[in-house]
């Protein structure tokens, strides 16, 4: 097995919560890797792979467990130790249950309780020194993501040499509700130890400008930030911090090799056979989150059904929810509301060997993920509200044959690009209804066209574009 590179010697570092991989104990105490849930891992791991060394450092999702440094899929991966106090407090606690649904418009409330705080800068610390003793000198570090947003700060007290980015993969919410927050001001001074700050969308990046002036009275540009381009400026004492939008993407080209190989393309055939051959499948691909609103197109499925305005005997949906953060309350009541909704739905319109929904909560192999793409003619993405939503783009890079439809909403980043989809307000129920009855029916040419815009702006604007963009204006800027 090969080894990784040792400790100081790494010049481009990625340093996230999770790994890519995370390790699994299995029933006979041996353990295994298997691939990290989320969009993060899914964007980042082509980046890493096509460099020639890449390192990776992040906690292996088990508790209480060292790891040694391993090297996978030729990523050297270096993990941070969390004990379950720490999972508990800075994990579950500060992470998903104060600042996801802070960032996440409040869709529930967000608690705020100073010993998850005080875990959550402790862990940050964690993952500093850890990467503090991995980079080399003047090496470039990219750290991702909400729950790591003190560690730019702390990175740079330890190692001033380095170059430090920070991607933020969830929105950045609106001024009024990040001024909630008890710690605010910590957490855009740990930011602002980064030398690039990116959203995946100008607003966040005017919203974080707008509070580098405002709580901490610093010296910003105004404009306002385009897409890639523009970037915003906060001039600190000795140096000045860039802010800008970058939209992450997938791997399209990747994908459209792997949606065109024949396996794969029988498979969704089979797919649909296996579904008793109905003339159109529905599918929902998501972690089961309460962002995702899988519990509104449910409801509105369920309605359409008691209405007969879409019939079970030649409809199907397929709904694949990726197990997600489990002992966190609200992820608990949404899978039991969810799996409730399921069984009404099937208990009313399903038959022997036929239920309407085909529900998985599982995560599944990107083959498989990949043919049910190509086999789904209406895909249903329908969050309250997300950064992005790579399932979206996903499906759209798939569909180089031009079928399909995606019905989108207007909450997801992805919406600012895929302006082809039908696009949908997720609080407006009825709206949401007719939206996927026209979604399952569409003129044939038109159905064709949209979906070319959407193919080509995916193709145009993959995760390689993504990651040249934001590292190309990654650089040190001294004032
Ligand atoms: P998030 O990062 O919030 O989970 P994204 O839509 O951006 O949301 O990314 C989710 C990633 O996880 C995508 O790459 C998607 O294909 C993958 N995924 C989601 N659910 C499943 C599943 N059940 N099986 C396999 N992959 C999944
Ligand atoms: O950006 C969304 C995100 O939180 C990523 O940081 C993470 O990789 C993914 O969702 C999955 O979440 P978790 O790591 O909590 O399982």
């Amino acid at each position: 097995m090969k080894n990784t590179a040792p400790h100081g010697t790494s010049d481009f570092v990625v340093v996230a919560n999770r790994l890519p991989v995370d390790m699994e104990t299995l029933d006979d105490g041996t353990t295994r890797w298997k691939r990290s849930p989320g969009g993060l891992v899914t964007a980042l791991e082509p980046i890493l792979h096509d460099r020639e060394r890449g390192s990776w450092v992040g906690w292996p999702g088990v508790p209480d467990t060292k790891v040694e440094p391993i090297v996978s899929g030729g990523i050297d991966l270096y993990p941070v130790e969390l004990s379950s106090d720490e999972v508990a407090l800075y994990y579950e606690g500060f992470s998903n249950a104060t600042l996801w649904p802070l960032y996440h418009d409040v869709l529930v409330a967000p608690v705020f309780d100073r010993d998850w705080w005080h875990s959550y800068l402790e862990v940050n610390r964690h993952f500093a020194e850890e990467t503090a003793r991995t980079a080399a000198e003047g090496a470039t570090v990219w750290v991702q993501d909400y729950q790591l947003q003190l560690v730019p700060r702390l990175l740079r007290e330890l190692r001033p040499d380095l170059t430090i980015g920070f991607f933020l993969h969830i929105p950045f919410p609106p001024v009024e509700l990040f001024m909630q927050l008890p710690w605010r001001k910590e957490i855009v001074e740990g930011l602002l130890g980064a030398d690039l700050i990116g959203f995946h969308l100008p607003g966040g990046a005017n919203n974080f400008l707008f509070l580098a002036r405002r709580l901490l009275g610093l010296d910003t540009t105004t404009a306002g930030v385009g897409v890639r381009s523009a970037l915003g400026k906060v001039t600190l004492d000795d140096r000045v911090v860039q802010v800008g939008a970058f939209p992450i993407s997938v791997d399209s080209r990747q994908l459209v090799e792997q949606a065109t190989d024949p396996a794969i393309v029988e498979r969704a055939a089979e797919i649909r056979r296996e579904l008793g051959n109905p003339r159109k499948i529905l599918l929902g691909v998501d972690r089961l989150d309460y962002t995702k609103g899988i519990d509104l197109r449910l409801s509105a499925l369920g309605e359409l059904l008691d209405e007969g305005r879409l019939d079970p005997s030649d409809t199907a949906m397929v709904q694949l929810a990726t197990p997600s953060r489990e002992r966190v309350e609200h992820y608990m009541k949404m899978r039991s509301s969810i799996e409730e909704q399921v069984s009404h739905i099937n208990g009313d319109h399903g038959q022997i060997g036929r239920p309407f929904v085909h529900y998985l909560y599982q995560p599944v192999d990107r083959s498989e993920l990949i043919a049910l793409f190509l086999a789904a003619d209406v895909m249903l993405v329908t969050p309250m509200r997300d950064g992005m939503n790579l399932v979206a783009k996903e499906y759209v890079a798939c569909r180089a044959d031009l079928g399909g439809a995606l019905v989108l909403s207007e909450f997801a980043g992805a919406a600012a690009e895929l302006r082809g989809a039908y696009l949908v307000n997720p609080h407006d129920l009825d709206g949401v209804k007719n939206t996927i009855m026209a979604a399952l029916d569409p003129e044939r040419e038109q159905g064709r066209r949209r979906m070319s815009r959407l193919h080509r702006q995916v193709l145009d604007h993959d995760v390689h574009r993504w990651a040249q963009s934001f590292l190309g204006s990654l650089s040190p800027v001294v004032d």
